[in-house]
């Protein structure tokens, strides 16, 4: 277990999507539905339905770090998972907050980054200036790096249009320092989807139909809750990956059809699968 609790405690650090069905919702939908416990440090309010973002509240720096202190002093952390940060000043806070989370046994703890910079309707949910900041900063201190095609564009100055692009970046954003990608392939054009988990060990894909439909809001953030509850809960890498990987495609499958937009995935989906 990590030498952490038996639960899986995830201090998920990223911004709140009003429509539930991304953000800091979405992320602790999947953490719980997963068996772990999820905790918050707020970055952003974002005011958010499928149709889009309309609006952005930037919490204060020194709010986020204390929800963050706050968490840490008394629950602690088997893992952190990080969302939407804004700008570079929240990505130092980010970075300091991994850097004093201890687990009983008094060693760090795995840290998913999931790189946001764009929202699904286009919306930017990072300032173009904090992104040297997240490579400086968040990809040295990553088990877990899980950027969307654009996202690794926007990190490595490569292109990413197909799976060998994602690969490319993929070993670029090691070079970088992350000890591990998870290349996202749900921007790629195809009638196939292609996830790639590097590592410097080598490369799991993970590989499926495309899901024919509009309710993907939120996958991103979803599937790096849900490595991030793995990784808390003890799991090896390619154990959570996978889990968290099955847990996205079946909550898209089971989408609830809500919104005129894109809209959010069943996050629920074995509470009605028994
Ligand atoms: N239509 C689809 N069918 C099946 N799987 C999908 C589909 N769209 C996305 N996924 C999966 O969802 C996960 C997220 O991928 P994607 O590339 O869409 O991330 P993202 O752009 O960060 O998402 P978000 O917009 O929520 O931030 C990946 O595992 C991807 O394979
Ligand atoms: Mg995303």
């Amino acid at each position: 277990m990590n030498g952490g609790s038996r639960i899986g405690r995830v201090l998920i650090i990223a911004g709140s999507d009003s429509g539930g069905g991304a953000g800091i919702q979405a992320d602790i939908k999947a953490v719980t539905m997963l068996g772990a416990y999820a905790a918050t440090a707020v970055t952003a309010i974002t005011v958010q339905n499928t149709l889009g973002v309309t609006g952005v509240h930037p919490i204060p720096l020194d709010i986020i770090e204390a929800q963050g202190r706050a968490v840490l002093d008394d629950i602690g952390a088997d893992a952190i998972k990080t969302g939407m940060l804004g700008d570079a000043g929240t990505v130092a806070v980010a970075a300091r907050l991994i850097d004093s989370a201890r687990n009983s046994m008094g060693r760090g703890v795995p840290v998913v980054i999931d790189p946001v910079m764009i929202a699904k309707g286009g919306a930017s949910l990072l300032d173009p200036h904090a992104i040297a900041a997240v490579r400086a900063e968040l990809l040295p201190r990553a088990t877990l790096l899980t950027p969307n095609a654009p996202e690794a564009e926007a990190l490595t100055g490569l292109p990413a249009t197909s799976t060998d692009d994602l690969r490319r970046c993929g070993y670029e954003l090691l070079e970088a320092g992350a000890k591990a990608v998870l290349m996202k392939g749900g921007h790629v054009p195809g009638d196939r989807l292609v996830d790639l988990l590097i590592t410097r060990d080598g490369e799991t894909a993970f590989e499926d139909v495309r899901i024919d439909t509009r309710h993907t809001h939120g996958t991103g953030c979803t599937l790096a809750s849900a490595c991030a509850a793995g990784l808390a809960q003890g799991l090896d890498l390619t154990a959570a990956v996978a889990r968290a990987w099955d847990y996205v495609h079946r909550a898209i499958e089971a989408a609830p059809g809500l919104g005129k937009g894109h809209g959010p995935l069943d996050h629920g989906w074995m509470l009605r699968s028994r």
